[in-house]
């Protein structure tokens, strides 16, 4: 998946509390997201977890000390050279001294040498979590733009249950990803349906479709990044970022209401998901049995959302659709941007391998009203939704 960490430089600086096992796993995605990782650790943080184990995760060894390579003075070096600082876990001890300007470890003499963005992300007993020498400390992070990731409420050390655990990696990534992110969509609004509408038939059988939702998720993700505010329509559970705001829909209908409510002032409408064209007319209220024979279902049309978008579409309002042609793709998909008033319109190749439903990857065309087109290679879906979103931008009226 292709994300803002991408060559970037992050400090991960890991203080001493039990959740410091769970940095291992952060360390790890970044990593694998393509950033150069350097690891620093506080002495009690090598207390909870080795420091051979970030030795061999991170791009390069982990550091613990001011003064094991003091010609090069490490501090200054890390602190300019990072593109983000990330603390996970931060002890109530690390929060206080950060807070306070006290340089006494090399983290947070690191932490005071870089002007690059911070994410703090405590982790504590709920007891010195809600400490107003903590919270304190807390709110004036914030105030000097520190971003704070809020702990979670769940099972903390001891068997104990609260406010204070940290946060879950996908949580820590996406505030990270933020930081580094351009806020391009900073002030807007988006609204993104993902997944694929359920049409009952019966109390337990319904009509429905192959749609996994990932790429609208990958839409909803990539705009929050990106400092949107983010509606999410979606027929499915997958993960999207704690600031979105999800609607759970299962029907054509449903999904018809949520998206037009949210719409009415949404700066980027994006259609991803595959809503049902017909439904039964009339579900059984009951369970068909077998035994009453082969039903008839009789179909009916659902409204068109995109279409009934088109229509009352404000001036400044980007919308985009999706197709899946199998004939003349790109010459359908045109006739459809006219028909239904789009501004983008994303062609599914649903011939390639490796594209479309339930897949990581797709291969796209994206058409806009103004004549242009613009062929994106098979890629992940994140970088399907970057691209589209590049294009939105682009059209997208002066703020109010
Ligand atoms: N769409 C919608 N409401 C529907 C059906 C589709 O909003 N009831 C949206 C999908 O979210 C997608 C686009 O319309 O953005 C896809 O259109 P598609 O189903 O491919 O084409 P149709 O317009 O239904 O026409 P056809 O079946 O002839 O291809």
């Amino acid at each position: 998946m292709t994300t803002w960490l991408a060559g970037r430089r992050v400090v991960l600086g890991v203080s001493g509390g039990i959740a410091a096992y769970k940095a291992v796993e952060l360390c790890r995605r970044m990593v694998d997201a393509g950033a150069f990782v350097s690891p620093v650790l506080t002495e009690d943080a090598t207390r909870f977890v080795g420091q051979v184990t970030f030795d061999a995760l991170g791009s390069e060894k982990a550091r613990t000390s001011l003064w094991d390579e003091v010609e090069a003075i490490p501090h200054t070096q890390l602190g300019r050279s990072a593109d983000v600082i990330v603390v996970a876990p931060a002890t109530a001890r690390v929060i206080g001294k950060y807070t306070a300007g006290i340089s006494d470890d090399l983290l947070i003499a690191t932490l005071l040498a870089t002007r690059a963005p911070v994410v703090v992300c405590p982790a504590m007993h709920t007891e010195m979590w809600e400490h107003p020498a903590v919270q304190d400390n807390i709110a004036t992070l914030r105030r000097r733009g520190v971003h704070v990731v809020d702990p979670a409420v769940g099972r903390l050390a001891g068997g104990d249950e609260g406010a204070g655990r940290l946060a879950e990696p996908d949580d820590i990534l996406f505030a990270v990803e933020r930081a580094l992110a351009p806020q391009d969509l900073a002030g807007r609004h988006l609204v993104v349906s993902a997944g694929g509408t359920r049409e009952p038939i019966d109390p337990v059988r319904f009509i429905g479709n192959r749609s996994s939702g990932k790429q609208g998720h990958a839409f909803a993700h990539e705009a929050a990044t990106r400092g949107a505010r983010v509606t999410l329509v979606t027929t499915t559970d997958r993960w999207a970022p704690g600031p979105v705001e999800r609607v759970k829909v299962d029907t054509a209908a449903q999904m018809e209401d949520a998206v037009l409510g949210a719409a009415a002032d949404a700066d980027v409408v994006v259609m991803a998901a595959a809503v049902a064209d017909f439904r039964p007319k009339a579900p059984a209220e009951k369970k068909i049995k077998k035994g009453e024979g082969v039903p008839d279902i009789v179909l009916e049309p659902t409204t068109d959302v995109l279409a009934a978008l088109g229509e009352r579409k404000r001036a400044g309002q980007v919308l985009v659709g999706f197709a899946a042609e199998t004939n003349n793709p790109k010459e359908e998909a045109r006739r459809k941007l006219a028909r239904k008033n789009l501004d983008l319109i994303v062609v599914n190749d649903v011939t390639a391998p490796g594209a479309g439903f339930e897949h990581e990857t797709n291969r796209v065309d994206v058409l806009g009203a103004d004549g242009s087109e613009q062929n994106v290679p098979l890629t992940d879906k994140r970088s399907v939704a970057r691209i589209v979103l590049d294009a939105a931008v682009s059209r997208l009226g002066a703020r109010p």
